[in-house]
C-alpha cells in the first residue's frame, strides 16, 4: 500500500511516544479505581488475575488500535477511512472512527469537572483546610464543593483551557512537551507519596491489603470486574490510542513499546495503592471504593498526618497531572480530524475545546440547580458516564478487533508489525477469537445483561 504521512507531525523518537502515550493511559482510573476494585476482590490473586486481562484483552486491542493508526496516519475518521478504501472494504468503516472521537470528547466534558475537583482540593490541601477535620466534616466539604457552581466552573475552565493550549501547540510542541516534563513528575510524585505513606502510616495492614492473594475471592464477577478495568484503564476504545499510533515512526517496535505502556500503567496503579492505603489504614478510616475514597476518606487522613498538609496538595497535584495528560489524548484525536479538514490546528482546539467546555457545563449544573432534572431516570451526568463507558466504548472497541482482525489483509497486518511468524500467529488468534469474546461479555455486563454482575467499565462513578 502507498505509505502515508501524517500531515499533524511524528513523535520525535520512541521515548516521547512513550510518555506520551503513557500519559494518556494513566488517569484517575489507576489512581483511585485499581487500589478499591484490588483491596476487595482478592489481592494479589486479583492482580494475577488482572495481569492476565491486560494480556489477553488489552495488548492485543492496544496494538490494534495503534496499527490502525500508524496504518491510516491520521485521526480516527480518517485511518478508518483510508485502510478501509486500501483493503477494498466498505468505506463507511470510517463511521467508527467518528463515533469515537464523539465518545472522547463526550467523556472530557465530564473528566474536566473531575479534574476540577481535584484542582480545588489540591488548593484546599495547601492552605490547610483539611487539617485535623472529621470524615462527616470532609463530606460536608465534598457536598458544599458541588453546591457552588460558580466553583466548579471556574476549576474545569481552567481546567479546559490547560488542556486546549497544549492541544492547539501540535504534536511536537504541544502533547510531547508536556508528556516529557510531567509525565516523569507525576512517577516521582507517586513514589514519593507511596514512601511518605509506607513510613507515616500502616503499610503492613496496606500490603496486606492490595498483595495477599486470596484466590477464594475470585469467581466470574471478579474476572468481568478485572476485565473491564483492564479496558478502560489503557484507554481503549476512544480512538486515542489511533490518534497517538498515527505520530508514530515507522521504525518503533508495537509490541515493545505496548508492553512498556502497560507495565507503566500497572506500575501507576500499584504505587498509587501504596500512597493511599497505609495512611487510610493508620487513621482508622474505612477502605472505601468510588469518590469517596479520595474525595472524603483520604482527605481525612493526610488532615491528621504529619506534614498531611502539603503531602495532600501533592496527592491532589498528581490526580490533576493525570487527569490532564488523559484530556489532552482526549482532545487530540477530534483536533487532528478537523485540521485534516482544513482548519488550522489553534482554531480546531478552540472550537472544540469550547463545544467540551460548554457541554461540561450541563454536568456542572447536574451536580447543584438541575440535580433533580432526570433523563431516563438519571442525572446528565449519570447519562453521560453510563452512555459513553458502558455503551460507546465497548461497542467501538469490538469493531476495532472485527476491522483489525477480520477486515485487514494479513500481509498488511504483517507489514505494520513486523513479528516473527510465530508471535504473529499468536496474535491474531486471540485478537480474532479471545478479545471478542472477553470484549462482548464486558459490554453485556456493562448493559447489565449477565445478572448480579459488577459494573467494571464505569468510568467515573464506578463503587
Ligand atoms: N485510562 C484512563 C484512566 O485509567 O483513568 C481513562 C481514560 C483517559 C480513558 C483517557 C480514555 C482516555 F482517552
Amino acid at each position: 500500500m502507498r505509505r502515508l504521512k501524517s500531515i499533524h507531525g511524528e513523535w520525535s523518537s520512541r521515548g516521547a511516544f512513550f510518555l506520551a502515550a503513557t500519559g494518556a493511559v494513566v488517569g484517575l482510573g489507576n489512581i483511585w479505581k485499581y487500589p478499591y476494585i484490588a483491596g476487595q476482590n482478592g489481592g494479589g490473586a486479583f492482580l494475577l488475575l488482572y495481569l492476565l486481562c491486560l494480556l489477553l484483552v488489552g495488548m492485543p486491542l492496544r496494538m490494534a488500535e495503534l496499527l490502525l493508526g500508524r496504518r491510516g496516519r491520521g485521526s480516527p475518521p480518517t485511518a478508518f477511512h483510508e485502510l478501509a478504501v486500501d483493503e477494498g472494504r466498505w468505506r463507511a468503516w470510517a463511521a467508527v472512527g467518528v463515533f469515537a472521537v464523539v465518545a472522547s470528547l463526550l467523556i472530557l466534558s465530564f473528566y474536566s469537572v473531575i479534574a476540577g475537583w481535584g484542582l480545588d482540593y489540591m488548593w484546599m490541601s495547601a492552605v490547610g483546610s483539611y487539617r485535623g477535620q472529621s470524615e462527616s466534616a470532609i463530606q460536608g466539604v465534598f457536598s458544599a464543593l458541588n453546591d457552588e457552581p460558580w466553583r466548579l466552573l471556574m476549576w474545569h475552565t481552567l481546567f479546559m483551557g490547560m488542556t486546549t493550549a497544549v492541544v492547539s501547540r501540535g504534536v511536537q510542541r504541544g502533547l510531547e512537551r508536556v508528556a516529557r516534563v510531567f509525565v516523569p513528575v507525576l512517577f516521582i510524585l507517586l513514589a514519593v507519596l507511596g514512601l511518605y505513606a509506607a513510613v507515616e502510616g500502616n503499610i503492613v495492614k496496606a500490603v496486606h491489603y492490595l498483595f495477599t492473594p486470596d484466590f477464594a475471592a475470585l469467581n466470574g464477577k471478579v474476572v468481568l470486574i478485572a476485565l473491564g478495568h483492564a479496558f478502560f484503564t489503557l484507554s481503549l476504545g476512544m480512538g486515542t490510542m489511533m490518534a497517538y499510533g498515527a505520530y508514530l515512526p515507522e521504525d518503533v517496535s508495537i509490541l515493545r513499546v505496548s508492553v512498556w505502556i502497560v507495565l507503566a500503567d500497572t506500575l501507576a496503579a500499584l504505587l498509587s495503592g501504596i500512597a493511599i492505603y497505609p495512611l487510610v489504614f493508620a487513621g482508622n478510616l474505612p477502605a472505601m471504593q468510588g469518590p469517596g475514597l479520595i474525595f472524603t476518606v483520604l482527605p481525612t487522613a493526610y488532615g491528621h498526618a504529619k506534614y498531611g498538609d502539603a503531602f495532600g496538595a501533592l496527592f491532589y497535584m498528581a490526580l490533576v497531572l493525570a487527569a490532564w495528560t488523559s484530556a489532552i489524548a482526549l482532545l487530540e484525536p477530534g483536533v487532528a480530524w478537523l485540521v485534516e479538514r482544513g482548519m488550522a490546528r489553534a482554531k480546531a482546539a478552540m472550537v472544540l475545546g469550547s463545544v467540551v467546555w460548554f457541554l461540561g457545563l450541563m454536568t456542572i449544573l447536574s451536580f447543584n440547580i438541575w440535580s433533580g432534572v432526570l433523563i431516563l431516570g438519571h442525572s446528565w451526568f449519570g447519562l453521560l458516564d453510563m452512555l459513553t463507558g458502558n455503551l460507546m466504548l465497548p461497542v467501538i472497541g469490538l469493531l476495532i478487533v472485527v476491522f483489525v482482525g477480520w477486515m485487514v489483509a494479513e500481509r498488511s497486518l504483517r507489514q505494520e508489525l513486523q513479528f516473527r511468524r510465530g508471535v504473529f500467529r499468536i496474535w491474531l488468534s486471540v485478537l480474532r477469537y479471545v478479545t471478542p469474546v472477553a470484549m462482548l461479555l464486558v459490554l453485556l455486563n456493562a448493559l447489565g445483561l449477565i445478572r448480579g454482575a459488577y459494573d467494571g467499565s464505569k468510568p467515573i462513578s464506578a463503587g
